[in-house]
């Protein structure tokens, strides 16, 4: 099944890099996530949400929503604020409010509470259950959510399928690990260690299988940016 793996994602690999040599508008445009458009397009006059706005970000899109003309801004996040964003905070003299904690504790979901727009990037991967988590973001979101997630390519003739990536072994590991620049993949770069929680990638999640858990927790996709390894849905909530 490791070789199968390993075919199947060198095939889509080939076939991304490929079209990035030929230049391909679709490929360009799918490469990166319409970040900036879809915070100018949605954010003006809503309370806006960044679930996850600190690792790398620095609350960033916060930032982004607040100069967009958001009503309100709060983000949330597991770690502790960093200086950087401390101190984008002060010299904007920005009205961004920080809540850290679990977007799993109910404590944390009351304390943040129900906004228009949620944002929710890089965070759906790293949790050992993503139907809570959209269940907790099901909660949060009032109008419309914006899920971007690493994913999968779809599996050919199996739809709606996730691979749990704590099961692979070292070999079954090396299959996903690809050519990467940054920060090391727990449990795929590196053995899965369950003391590092949700630093760990625990779901290889294809985009049908994505629809289809965003459709039992609540919500209907409207718009999708889908590259091999990265998705965007804007999505609304259906109850
Ligand atoms: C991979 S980073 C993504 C950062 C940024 N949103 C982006 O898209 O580049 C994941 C972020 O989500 C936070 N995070 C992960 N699980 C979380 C949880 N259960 N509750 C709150 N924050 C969480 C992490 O601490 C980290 O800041």
């Amino acid at each position: 099944m490791n070789a199968v793996a390993r075919a199947w994602i060198t095939a889509v690999r080939a076939r991304q890099r490929a079209r990035r040599m030929l230049g391909s508008a679709a490929a360009a445009a799918g490469a990166e996530p319409p970040r900036a458009e879809l915070v100018r397009r949605l954010v003006p006059g809503r309370s806006f949400l960044d679930v996850g706005c600190m690792w790398s970000v620095d609350g960033a899109i916060a930032f982004a929503a607040e100069q967009a003309g958001a009503r309100s801004v709060t983000g949330v996040d597991l770690m502790a604020p960093t200086a950087a964003f401390e101190a984008e905070r002060a010299r904007r003299g920005s009205a961004v409010r920080f809540v850290r904690g679990d977007i799993h504790d109910a404590g944390v979901v009351e304390e943040v509470g129900v906004h228009d727009v949620v944002w929710c990037s890089g965070v759906l991967y790293h949790a050992p259950n993503p139907l809570l988590t959209l269940a907790r973001l099901r909660t949060l979101t009032t109008e419309q959510l914006v899920l971007a997630t690493e994913v999968l390519p779809e599996l050919p003739g199996l739809r709606g399928a996730c691979v749990f990536y704590p099961g692979l072994d070292a070999s079954g590991r090396r299959a996903f690990a690809g050519r990467r620049s940054g920060s090391e993949r727990v449990a795929l770069d590196t053995p899965f260690d369950a003391a590092r929680g949700y630093e760990n990638w625990w779901w290889g999640i294809t985009p049908s299988a994505l629809e289809g858990m965003l459709l039992a927790s609540g919500f209907e996709a409207l718009e999708r940016v889908v590259s091999p390894f990265h998705a965007t849905l804007v999505a609304r909530p259906t109850r």
